[in-house]
């Protein structure tokens, strides 16, 4: 299982690229398109916002799982730009207990950030929230739904009814009228039917014949509905448990749980970041990081590595592994600090992340400083070829939190990777791909 351990963006689409050579199957299991992974194959560049980061290998099997939120337009326009960059996508499988992001849903994300004013939560504004929130008032309108006219037609109506006062301001709006959703919505099941699946059953078979599946995490741990920063957080779990409600699998269908993370931090949207950088360095690493945001473009906030944050992500994903990405951004630093601890208001240390909103907002990171080192690594494939200081943060890292690092990243290419000495030890034999 491969899972964000940060606030996203950590590099889950490369990895979950890299990986997928020797898979059987990748899942999605929740999020939706808030979600943007992008893979980077011989110059080329792919972003993926609810495509599973296998549908670049030609029919392998990648599965939308029920726990993800499907806007049907966004995943037709993904095939239709997959196929006409010459991609099979004969492979892909889309639960139909998934749930379906509706018109109305990106009008009351609009509705409710507007109404939030300063307080916004910068959600991505694709009608995330209010679909969560209408599965779990059961009014939601699954992907099964979209194969017949009248069960839409009705679910259509029933979802709408509770919505008439937030949705007053939308009263004109074309998108809502009832009949044009229907046609619309109808024509996306006759494009995805092929694609339309028993997902479940799916994923069972292949554990069951021994296969290699790869569930693919969107987000990151600290944006987790429950144990995130709540509640400038999304609306789905992005820890390694919600792979199993996301897919249909039992806890114990899991054997490897790997947390991606940066070599230093980033969030996008608003929320506490204790080690937020919002200076000069700040910008610097933005830039030399190219820390835009993949789904919205939005600047992403940057900082110092968070250890406090990345042990508590271990903890709650059960991590057995770490991938640390885009250490080549941090070359050329004098010196990198990392965060071993906050420090609150009143001067109180917290060693361990703290569950109080207030405490949270008002932190900030205590600092270890490590020597950097000037060379540029983006060309190193093994670990050796790395500096010495670049390896003596890598090892405080993984001392700190207690998981092995079994791959470095250190460039967008997937080629720029490299596997430690623990990687290869413990990674399953076939994950690892072909030099
Ligand atoms: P995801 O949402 O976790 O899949 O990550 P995103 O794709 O949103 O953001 C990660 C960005 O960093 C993408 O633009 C990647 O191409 C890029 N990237 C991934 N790994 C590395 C790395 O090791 N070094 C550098 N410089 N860029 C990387
Ligand atoms: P990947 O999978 C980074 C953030 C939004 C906002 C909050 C809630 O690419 O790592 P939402 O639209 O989900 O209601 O917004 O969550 N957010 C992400 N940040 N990477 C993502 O996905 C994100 N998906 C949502 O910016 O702060
Ligand atoms: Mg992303």
């Amino acid at each position: 299982m491969i899972v964000g351990a940060q606030w996203g963006d950590e590099g889950k689409g490369k990895i979950t690229d890299l990986l997928a050579e020797r898979a059987d199957a990748v899942i999605r299991f929740q999020g939706g398109n808030n979600a943007g992974h992008t893979i980077v194959r011989n110059g080329e560049t792919w972003k993926f916002h609810l495509m599973p980061s296998g549908i670049l290998y030609p029919g392998k099997t990648c599965v939308i799982g029920n726990g993800v939120v499907v806007d049907p337009k966004v995943l037709t326009e993904e095939l239709d730009e997959l196929r006409h960059r010459g991609v099979d996508t004969s492979g892909l499988r889309v639960s139909a207990n998934a749930h379906l992001i509706m018109p109305y849903h990106m009008m009351l994300d609009d509705a409710g950030e507007a109404r939030l004013g300063k307080l916004k939560i910068g959600t991505t504004r694709r009608g995330i929230g209010p679909a969560y929130a209408d599965k779990a008032s059961r009014i939601g309108i699954r992907v099964q739904d979209l194969l017949d006219e009248k069960i839409l037609k009705k679910k259509i109506v029933a979802a709408l009814e509770p919505k008439r006062l937030a949705l007053r301001p939308f009263a004109r709006d074309p998108r809502l009228d009832l009949q044009s959703i229907t046609e619309e919505y109808l024509a996306y099941g006759r494009r995805l039917y092929e694609h339309i699946a028993d997902t479940t059953t799916l994923v069972w078979d292949r554990l069951d014949d021994d296969q290699i599946v790869i569930f693919e995490g969107a987000q990151g741990a600290l944006l987790d509905l429950d144990h995130g920063t709540y509640p400038f957080v999304t609306s789905s779990n992005p820890i390694a448990a919600a792979a199993c409600i996301g897919s249909g699998v039992g806890p114990k269908d899991i054997d490897e749980v790997w947390g991606i993370c940066k070599a230093y931090s980033t969030r996008v949207g608003s929320g506490p970041f204790p080690t937020e950088l919002d200076g000069e360095l700040g910008e610097e690493l933005r830039q030399r990081g190219g820390e835009f945001g993949t789904t919205t473009g939005r600047s992403r906030r940057t900082g110092w590595l968070d250890l406090v944050a990345l042990r508590y992500a271990a903890r709650l994903n059960s991590m057995t592994a770490l991938v640390v990405t885009k250490l080549d951004v941090l070359s050329g630093l004098d010196k990198i600090k990392v965060c071993t601890s906050y420090r609150g208001e009143d001067g109180a240390v917290f060693e361990t992340y703290p569950y109080h909103q207030t405490v949270l907002h008002h932190a900030s990171g205590e600092y270890v400083e490590l020597d950097g080192w000037s060379e540029d690594i983006s060309d190193a494939r093994s670990e050796d070829e790395l500096p010495e200081n670049a390896r003596a943060y890598l090892r405080f890292m993984e001392e700190f939190i207690g998981v092995p690092i079994v791959l470095i990243s250190v460039g967008p290419g997937r080629e720029q990777t490299m596997w430690t000495a623990a990687g290869l030890e413990t990674a399953p034999g076939r994950a690892i791909p072909a030099a």
